[in-house]
């Protein structure tokens, strides 16, 4: 057995050990229920060998769904009290226990993957799907933009939790009545991988927020402390929302509205370039301030169709500071902090939607992103996500979504697929 045949074997393992009946959970122990992301990245994966094993955790993924739209970021299947924050604190409103929140929608992406697999299969499948992601995408809509750019209202919607991106919005926070609370994630990997006691008073404190107006959206609109309009989240939508015309069309829908919103979206982006920082950035709708961050989000554009020259240049310059791809902050910001979560580290997912959308759009450091994803993980494992400079892993190990991206996009087996 070839290397490439192991690691094949491995990642498939992995996949098989956090399927908990019909959703995967990212890791064992840090993160113990289904996460809206992670799960439709676990998709992709699934379908490499097991088509209906791969819309049935998207299936999952959507039978959280609120009455709103919303499909939340956790889904508390089975209660386990090694995470923190768990249901009591969240007090989700929807149909099964769940955070009240929601994570970036590439759930339609990675659909329209799983349908091209075996469209035989599939059809029926993304059917049934299809009007509940036109409902979560117009829930986007309705509730998260400013100027076609889309806001997070919580650091933990946008994925990238502690990521510099909302350090300013962050400290305008003050976490007054938040109380005695216990971290479990600490107690699963080393602290200095995870974010602080600093970020957690204030990512508790929105909860709090959250759960004490009923989630309500239009009430937590009002006087809100926290809403950043961010690139992951907008170019991620605005790709999300090609596909889902993509798929419209073969279902033979009237995908009008979804053309609006991708004009909206299209136009929203713009509203995110930085052009002092010459790149793509976040811009915090409270505070009006950039965040000056180059970062893994910031190279997303190509992955919603969008080319830049400063954006390529900007490639250029991380990539040559870094052997295994895009990190989440370069690494020549004073900020950078390579081992701890989103200040620095290198996340398998986000390579395979950056390398995506640059060999969509002919440039070849698509393939190049490629090959140094398969040989961070050839080298290093599955673990969450890599120090850049040298590929060390860190976080959690066996990870879900690392062992997909090997599988549908990294792996050699999948060269010239
Ligand atoms: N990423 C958060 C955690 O670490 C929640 O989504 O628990």
């Amino acid at each position: 057995m070839t290397s490439t045949d192991m690691r094949d074997e491995e990642a498939r393992a992995i996949l098989k050990r956090n399927d908990k009946g019909g959703y995967t959970i990212p890791t064992s122990g840090l993160y113990p229920y289904q996460w809206n992301w992670d799960s439709a990245f676990a998709a992709v994966g699934f379908a490499e060998f097991d088509i209906d094993r791969a819309w049935a955790e998207i299936e999952t993924l959507f039978s959280g769904q609120w009455d709103n739209g919303m499909v939340p970021h956790i889904l508390f299947h089975v209660p386990d009290e090694g995470y923190f924050p768990n249901h009591d604190v969240w007090q989700g409103t929807g149909p099964i226990p769940s955070s009240g929140i929601s994570q970036p929608p590439v759930a339609a992406t990675m659909a329209r993957m799983v349908l091209e697999k075996d469209t035989t299969v599939g059809r029926d499948r993304v059917a049934e799907l299809y009007p509940k992601m036109v409902a979560w995408h117009r829930w986007f809509m309705d509730w998260r933009l400013d100027q076609g750019a889309v806001c997070v209202t919580h650091p933990w919607e946008a994925g990238r939790d502690n990521a510099p991106d909302w350090d300013e919005a962050m400290a305008a926070i003050t976490p007054e009545g938040v109380g005695d609370y216990t971290r479990r994630d600490t107690t699963h990997v080393d602290s200095s991988m995870r974010p602080t006691k600093y970020d957690y008073d204030r990512y508790i404190w929105l909860v709090q927020r959250g759960a004490r107006l009923g989630w309500d959206e239009a009430t937590m609109l009002q006087n809100t402390p926290f809403r950043v309009a961010d690139p992951t989240m907008t170019f991620i939508l605005l790709r999300a929302t090609r596909d889902l015309i993509v798929i419209g069309e073969i279902l033979g829908a009237d995908v009008r509205e979804l053309q609006g919103w991708a004009e909206t979206l299209q136009a929203g982006a713009q509203t995110l370039w930085n052009p002092a920082l010459g790149c793509f950035d976040s811009r915090d709708v409270v505070g009006g301030s950039w965040s000056g961050s180059i970062s893994n989000a910031s190279f997303l554009c190509w992955y919603a169709g969008i080319d830049h020259p400063d954006m390529r240049a900007r490639l250029a310059e991380v990539l040559a500071l870094c052997k295994y791809g895009v990190p989440s902050l370069t690494p020549d910001d004073t900020r950078f902090d390579g081992k701890r979560y989103w200040r620095g580290p290198v996340w398998g997912m986000m390579n395979l939607m950056i390398g995506t959308g640059l060999s969509e759009m002919g440039l070849a450091q698509g393939d190049a992103l490629r090959r140094s994803t398969a040989d961070l993980i050839a080298e290093h494992g599955f673990a969450e996500y890599f120090d850049p400079r040298d590929g060390s892993p860190a976080g959690g190990s066996t990870f879900t979504w690392t062992a997909a991206v090997w599988l549908a996009w990294a792996s050699p087996t999948n060269q010239g697929a």
